[in-house]
C-alpha cells in the first residue's frame, strides 16, 4: 500500500494508475478509522480497479470553538486496517499542502447549508465543500462514496458536483451501527459509560418516528414533539436540532407526501452527535 503525503506526487500517482487504464474509488476520511468507515472501502473495492482513500482532519471544516485539536488521530492504526480491507493507496497530507500560505478559495453551497447543522456550524459545509473539490481534482476518482450518517453532507457533496458538473460519481452508504443501534462515529469514544446507554435515545427516536409515519401519521409536528419529548427524559442528553426536512433541499417540510429525512444532532454531555433516517409514506 503506497501512502502518499504531497499534492505534485499524488498528481503523478494518479496518471500513472490512468495510464494502466484503472478506475480510481475516492473514500475520503479524517481518519480514526472505525468499521463504518472499513465498510465503505469495502464497497469501493468491488467498484473500482484502485482503491484509494484520504486522511485529512479538515482545519475549514471546525469552528473555532469546535474539537480540531482534540479529535482523534491515529495513523499507524489507520495504514493496518486500511491493508487489511485491501486499499492501495492513502493520501495523506499536511494542513500546509492543503492550505499554502495565501490560500484564499472556498466553495459555498447556498440554501441546502443554511439549516440542520449549518445553523450551529455556519461554516462547517464551506469547509467540507471546499476539501472534497480540492480531494477530487487532486486525486481524480471515477467514484466517491460518504456514508449516509453525514446525510446533509452527501446532499451538500451531491449538489456541489452537478453544480460545478464535476466528472465524479457520488455513492451513498447506509449508516453503519454497531448492535445496539448507535450509529458509529470517532466522536463516540468520547463517551463515557452513562453516556453511551444514553446515546441510544438517537437511534431509539428514529424507530420511533418510522412506527408513527408506518401508523399512518404525516404532520412532522407531531413526529418532532415525541421526539424531543423522549429526548428531555434522557439523562446528559441536549437537543441541538429535531427537524424533519426534504430529502434533497434539506428544508422543513410540514407533512410527509412522499420521503422525507429525520435528522437529529444532540448533545450528550460534551460530545455532539447526529443520526437520521428516512421516512417513507408508503
Ligand atoms: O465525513 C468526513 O469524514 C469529512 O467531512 C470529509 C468528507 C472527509 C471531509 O473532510
Amino acid at each position: 500500500m503506497d501512502v502518499i503525503t504531497t499534492v505534485r506526487e499524488m498528481k503523478a500517482y494518479v496518471k500513472a494508475v490512468r495510464q494502466r487504464g484503472e478506475t480510481i474509488c475516492l473514500v475520503p476520511t479524517m481518519g480514526y478509522l472505525h468499521k463504518g468507515h472499513l465498510d465503505l472501502m469495502r464497497m469501493g473495492r468491488n467498484l473500482s480497479d484502485h482503491l484509494m482513500i484520504s486522511i485529512f482532519v479538515n482545519p475549514t471544516q471546525f469552528g473555532p470553538a469546535e474539537d480540531l485539536s482534540r479529535y482523534p488521530r491515529d495513523f499507524e492504526q489507520d495504514r493496518r486496517l486500511s491493508g487489511e480491507v485491501g486499499v492501495d493507496s492513502i493520501f495523506f497530507p499536511t494542513p500546509e499542502e492543503m492550505y499554502p500560505k495565501g490560500y484564499a478559495t472556498y466553495i459555498n453551497v447556498e440554501g441546502i447549508t443554511g439549516t440542520l447543522c449549518g445553523v450551529s456550524r455556519p461554516t462547517h459545509f464551506r469547509g467540507v465543500a471546499t476539501v472534497v473539490a480540492k480531494l477530487f481534482n487532486i486525486c481524480e476518482p471515477d467514484v466517491a462514496i460518504f456514508g449516509e450518517k453525514d446525510y446533509q453532507q452527501l446532499a451538500v457533496i451531491r449538489r456541489m458536483v452537478e453544480d460545478l458538473n464535476m466528472n465524479v460519481r457520488v455513492v451513498a452508504h447506509p449508516t453503519v451501527r454497531e448492535e445496539d443501534g448507535l450509529a458509529m462515529s470517532s466522536r463516540n469514544k468520547y463517551l463515557n459509560g452513562e453516556q453511551r446507554v444514553s446515546a441510544l435515545v438517537l437511534n431509539r427516536v428514529l424507530g420511533m418516528a418510522r412506527d408513527l409515519v408506518a401508523g399512518g401519521e404525516r404532520k412532522t409536528e407531531a413526529i418532532r414533539k415525541k421526539a424531543l419529548d423522549m429526548i428531555a427524559s434522557t439523562p446528559d442528553a441536549v437537543v441541538d436540532y429535531v427537524e424533519i426536512v426534504h430529502p434533497e433541499t434539506m428544508q422543513c417540510i410540514d407533512m410527509i407526501e412522499d420521503r422525507a429525512i429525520l435528522a437529529l444532532a444532540v448533545k450528550i454531555g460534551t460530545t455532539r452527535l447526529i443520526d437520521n433516517t428516512e421516512l417513507k409514506s408508503s
